[in-house]
């Protein structure tokens, strides 16, 4: 079994232990075949633990990669390992697919942060602005909004606006971040990303001191480590910049896992990584990606209204496209 899956263990280089091998291995077997019999593909996020980036995904990337890859799918079941709000995207975008998430629970705390009434009320305070959301929101939240955007083109999706004015939802820390790059006025939420509000400007300091290393920040981090940073990027973009740049030591401030999915990528570059890892990502397993394909379990439901207007503001997102700006 190991031959047959060489490329993958290779692949995942040291961020999989070779002890821990023998006990994928059989999961990553199970799960091929059911993919198969169900005319299946597996999207990973860049949070997913390395058996699961390197030894099941087909498609991998950044929340707006996978909600482009969901539009364009022809597969007739799509696996979803990430958090819920990326699954339902994908069902939004792909409605007449079958979208599994393996643990309905795996949440976000910025989608918890903000309802559809909340929005509601924030358009009454500020008539006539409209309306940009995160995509790290439900779908009602979604369905109440102008437009989508990610951390990959948050910017770019607030000047298409075309307004002085737009209310920005709800990640405070993107959206001052956002805001120090452009000349329309943002209304903010005070949504936070509980794993990268956790860095402090402190720890950057004594990381670049202590190993001599650049650093790279998501903008989902607080306005003080931001300001400590060599770069600021979105998940995708902080790849974009490695490949670029090809600094001898990096230190990643975000999500612990994408260290360890970098790598493979870039064996010459020597990323540090942090130990905040997002709990609900970390929900997702081989045995719960393989029971849900089993029994094509936690199938994700988007009402009919809601998915309809939700759709609106996602594909006004994906025409903008991706600049990767912030
Ligand atoms: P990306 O949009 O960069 O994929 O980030 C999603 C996320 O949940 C970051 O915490
Ligand atoms: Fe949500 Fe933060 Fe986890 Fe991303 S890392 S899914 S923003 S809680």
């Amino acid at each position: 079994m190991e031959e047959r899956y060489s490329a993958r263990i290779a692949r995942a280089g040291n961020a999989v232990p070779c002890l821990e091998w023998p006990l994928h291995l059989p999961w990553i077997d199970a799960i091929e075949r059911l993919k198969r019999h169900r005319n299946a593909i597996i999207m990973a996020h860049s949070y997913q633990s390395p058996e699961i980036f390197h030894g099941v995904a087909d498609i991998t990337g950044d929340s707006l990669a996978l909600a482009q890859a969901a539009a364009d799918c022809d597969a007739e079941v799509i696996v979803l390992c990430g958090v819920h709000f990326m699954a339902e995207t994908a069902k939004i975008l792909a409605p007449d697919r079958t979208v599994l998430i393996p643990d309905p629970e795996a949440g976000c705390s910025l989608a918890a942060s903000i309802t559809a009434e909340d929005v509601r009320y924030l358009r009454a305070l500020h008539h006539g602005a409209p309306v940009v959301s995160y995509v790290n929101t439900s779908a009602a939240v979604k369905a109440e909004s102008d437009a989508c955007c990610t951390s990959a083109n948050a910017l770019q999706v607030v000047e298409a606006m075309g307004a002085d004015k737009v209310i920005f939802l709800p990640d405070q820390y993107l959206g001052q971040h956002v805001a120090s790059r452009t000349a329309v006025e943002l209304v903010l939420w005070d949504g936070r990303c509980e794993v990268h509000e956790q860095f402090t400007a402190q720890q950057v300091r004594h990381t670049r001191e202590q190993f001599d290393a650049l650093v790279v920040a998501h903008p989902e981090c607080s306005p003080e480590v931001l300001a400590e940073a060599d770069f600021v990027g979105s998940t995708t973009a902080m790849g974009n910049w490695l490949k670029e740049k090809q600094p001898p030591r990096v230190a990643l401030v975000t999500e612990c896992s994408m260290a360890d999915n970098l790598r493979s990528q870039f064996p010459q570059i020597e990323i540090i990584k942090p130990c905040n890892l997002c709990p609900h990502m970390k929900r997702i397993t081989l045995p719960n990606i393989h029971a849900c394909l089993a029994d094509l379990r936690h199938p994700v439901q988007v009402p009919g209204r809601v998915a309809a207007r939700a759709r609106n503001s996602l594909q006004r997102m994906l025409a903008i496209g991706r600049r990767d700006a912030v």
